[in-house]
């Protein structure tokens, strides 16, 4: 049988991540590749209750079809939430909810991208939203970037001689795959390029949140007055991925758009799901909750970076994120992630290669790792294996 599909799936493969993670689902495989938050800290007796209460005091509007933007109760508690953390001044409209941030990473690809537009991304970004974009047939420049953010003068620079530039997408605080975080300065660069190039950013936000130290920084959004730029959020990190609850918000006209696109895919979000974070919001302190899942990946941070720098060959560089759930991790360029990784896995520890992170591949000689999802001994132990292996590498290519 022939199948003719549509031209975008020569543009897709499976992601990297999901075909890894098929290995770490054997219980005897200590995984740094997901970026799963952790399970214990779900809050799964409040959820139990409130699920309960939902249904008890309104099951028939709870399990009945709502609107495509969301819950009202929860896009008022996003925007204000939104404008106490991060500077916004959101209100309701400019709140839709979405099937996670995720899904506004697509719905994005729907209502800007045409074949042969060009997405400007970070150099690495997050590999989904590479996946995400690169269905609509766009292609990607890479910008440069630093321990503040991208490189001001290369954005400009590529900005200026490029055609075609539909979108600039970011992660700002405690990215993925880094875990790093853009200077205040940056942020203000960023938003005035976005007026003065007349283009759209994508501020994608899932773990701003959860800052273990330092001091919170105001949102690229917050320097926009003219509405150049879109925030996507989630409670993912939060609360639970399993709910696949986020947001996209910006102008009332560009969220307008994503309606549309929003009922074609999928009509609406969960209805249940929306109502229990609202009452979940109602009846427990969200803060706190935060605070504990804070608590423990920075503890689980310091132990991943104590034992990194005991047990890694000195030459190996990684980051110290504030925040968020990764390290990165550069190695010396003539050693190859993906190698590391195939003896790596013989000894049940897997991460995921750096090279998929970079939307136009290069760069194998990085991975990441994540630190949220698993107790601190197996965190001693898996990454002082991963050092034993590293150092066999770097045995083998000196020789
Ligand atoms: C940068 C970034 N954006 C978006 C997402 C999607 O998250 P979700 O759809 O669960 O909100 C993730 C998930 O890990 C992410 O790392």
């Amino acid at each position: 049988m022939v199948i003719k599909c549509a031209k975008r799936m020569t543009f897709l493969k499976a992601s990297e991540i999901r075909e890894i993670l098929k290995v770490t689902e054997r219980p005897e495989v200590i995984s740094f590749a997901g970026g799963l938050p952790a399970p214990e800290l779900f809050p799964i007796k409040e959820i139990i209750e409130v699920n309960k209460i939902v249904l008890e005091e309104a099951g028939n509007k709870a399990l009945q079809y709502t609107t495509t933007e969301g819950y009202e109760p929860l896009r008022k508690w996003i925007a204000t939430r939104m404008n106490t953390k991060l500077g916004t001044s959101f209100d309701c409209e400019n709140i839709l909810i979405t099937h996670g941030s995720q899904q506004a990473l697509d719905l994005t690809g729907k209502v800007f991208l045409d074949e042969g537009d060009i997405v400007l991304c970070e150099s690495p970004t997050y590999l989904a939203a590479i996946s995400a974009f690169r269905a609509y047939g766009c292609d990607f420049i890479e910008v440069p970037t630093d321990n503040e953010g991208m490189l001001i003068e290369k954005l400009e620079k590529i900005l200026k001689n490029t055609q075609k530039v539909k979108l600039i997408y970011i992660i700002p605080d405690f990215q993925n795959p880094t875990g790093r975080t853009w200077s205040k300065q940056r942020r203000e660069q960023l938003a005035k390029i976005s007026k003065d190039y007349n283009v759209i950013v994508i501020e994608d936000n899932p773990y701003g949140e959860l800052r273990f130290e330092g001091e919170p920084l105001p949102s690229v959004k917050y320097f926009d007055k003219d509405g150049y730029i879109l925030c996507t959020g989630s409670f993912s990190k939060i609360f639970c991925p399993g709910f696949r609850i986020g947001w996209i918000a910006g102008d009332k006209e560009i969220i307008k758009k994503y309606v549309l696109v929003k009922q074609g895919a999928d009509l609406q979000c969960n209805t249940l799901a929306q109502m229990v974070i609202v009452k979940y919001l109602e009846l427990h302190d969200i803060d706190k909750h935060i605070e504990k899942i804070i608590e423990t990946y920075r503890s689980r941070r310091d132990v991943a970076i104590n034992i990194m720098k005991k047990s890694f060959p000195k030459e190996i560089k990684f980051t110290i994120p504030q925040g968020g759930l990764f390290s990165w991790i550069e190695l010396p360029v003539y050693i190859n992630a993906r190698d590391v990784l195939k003896t790596s896995l013989e000894k049940n520890i897997a991460f995921v290669p750096g090279g998929s992170f970079f939307a136009n591949g290069g760069n194998e000689n990085t991975f990441r790792i994540n630190f949220s999802n698993m107790p601190e001994e197996k965190i001693v132990f898996g990454l002082e294996s991963l050092g034993e292996v590293l150092y066999g590498f770097e045995h083998n290519s000196a020789a």
